[in-house]
């Protein structure tokens, strides 16, 4: 039988380098494209430095999207999670092989990949719906095949086994990267949902608070395309949202939704601010006789309001918010951030806003990387989550290891 060394070993050894390459997938709930950073982490700890080697951006292909939608609608069948599972994989893996092509890398330069999969459920224990559970997809085993790297996947899980909702997990690399010793940040991720991380100065593991804020970009995408027919995907720069009225009698009744009110430990996902949710908001505000464009003005409003009111309820009773760093598709809409920051105003909170580009990371591919740290993480035998923030009854060290079984064969194309 062949065998080929003690690879967990060398796996192991390579993360405790001083300097490791390590990479990063991520496909968000947005399911927009998937996202692979290849980057150089330098030391341990709270002295981690990170820089972005490479990075590339892949859209599924339209046939897999629909299938992964129809997922999480709660149709679908078990064949089509299986065939889903593989199909999204090959997506990750042309991600990852682009990022490396860009940067002339090799398989043996990339130490591991960190996959987050993509998300099709998500039941946490605060959601009390059944069992507490939550599935990504994309086989790691294709990745680590194609790419000819381990891959680390299927990060949630061990934190969901400890009680915990095995989200959000990115505040871990927040806490080791973006703390300040005197300054109190809030770090806001606007993806498809929005989460945030609050940082006080110099934060403790145990002083970190984090929870998905309820929607981000998921329900405005999700109107614009029911409005286009399925034409365009979302409101660019917020322009049709700025062209319209936000009804305040509509915007007040959406933010009564329990979620909002919920004490952290809390996440949520497509479960609850899906497509359906969108539907019915678009229904609501059309026999209220709303335009499109103030549909969206409104959905845009519900997601600044729900931030803010987030930040009034939940942080500001540990402390001041000095700083926001906000990151994921949602920074690139100025109308959203402007009714972002107008929101955190009327409730008397004016921090100064700060691009994740200050700190050497960008808002596209922050959790990419983030990522690709958790992955360096638990080959060292690091733990990853934040019992804190998630719930979990302790730390645990996060994800499965999946080995590469050798370099990929030459394609015909490079013999
Ligand atoms: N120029 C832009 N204007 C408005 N919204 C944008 C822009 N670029 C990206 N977005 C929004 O960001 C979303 C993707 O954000 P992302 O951080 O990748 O989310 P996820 O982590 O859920 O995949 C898109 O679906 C879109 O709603
Ligand atoms: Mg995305």
């Amino acid at each position: 039988m062949p065998t080929r060394g003690n690879w967990l070993f060398s796996l192991a050894e390579g993360a405790r380098r001083d300097t490791v390459l390590v990479g990063g997938l991520m496909s968000g709930t947005s399911a927009d494209a998937v996202d692979a950073a290849l980057v150089e982490l330098a030391g341990h700890g709270r002295g981690t430095r990170v820089r972005e080697v490479a990075f590339a951006s892949r859209l599924y292909p339209p046939d897999v999207r629909a299938g992964l939608f129809d997922l999480f609608a709660g149709r679908g069948s078990v064949r089509e999670v299986c065939a889903l599972n593989v199909a999204v994989a090959e997506t990750f893996a042309c991600a990852a092989l682009d990022a490396m092509a860009r940067a002339n890398l090799l398989p043996s330069d990339v130490l591991v990949w960190g996959s987050h999969g993509q998300t099709v459920w998500h039941t946490p224990p605060s959601a009390r719906d059944g069992i507490a559970g939550t599935l990504q997809i994309g086989s790691p085993a294709v990745i680590a095949a194609r790419t000819g790297i381990p891959v680390v996947s299927d990060f949630r899980a061990a934190d969901m086994a400890l009680g915990g909702e095995g989200a959000p997990l990115v505040p871990y690399f927040d806490w080791l990267l973006l703390t300040d010793r005197q300054k109190s940040r809030a770090v806001q991720n606007i993806g498809g949902i929005a989460n945030v991380t609050y940082l006080p100065p110099n934060a403790t593991a145990s002083d970190v608070l984090a929870f998905d804020t309820g929607p981000g970009n998921a329900l405005m995408d999700a109107a614009v395309a029911v409005l286009t027919g399925g034409r365009e995907r979302f409101d660019r720069d917020g322009a049709r949202a700025s062209r319209g009225t936000v009804d305040p009698t509509l915007l007040r009744r959406w933010l009564e939704h329990p979620y909002f009110a919920l004490e952290p430990p809390k996440s949520t996902g497509r479960e609850l601010f899906g497509v359906a949710f969108a539907v019915e908001r678009v229904a609501e505000a059309h026999s209220r006789g709303l335009s499109d464009d103030d549909i969206l003005a409104t959905l845009a409003a519900l997601t600044a309001e729900s931030l803010a009111d987030a930040y009034r309820r939940f942080l500001v009773s540990r402390g001041r918010v000095d700083e926001v760093i906000v990151a994921g598709g949602g920074a690139k809409n100025p109308f959203l951030m402007r009714l972002f920051r107008d929101a955190l105003a009327s409730r008397g909170l004016t921090p100064e806003f700060r691009s994740p580009e200050d700190f050497g990371l960008r808002a596209a591919s922050k959790e990419a990387v983030a990522f690709a740290l958790l992955a360096r993480e638990t080959v060292a035998g690091v733990c990853g989550n934040l019992p804190s923030v998630t719930g979990a009854s302790r730390p645990a060290i996060l994800g499965s290891i999946t080995p590469a079984n050798g370099a990929p064969m030459p394609t015909e194309t490079s013999l």
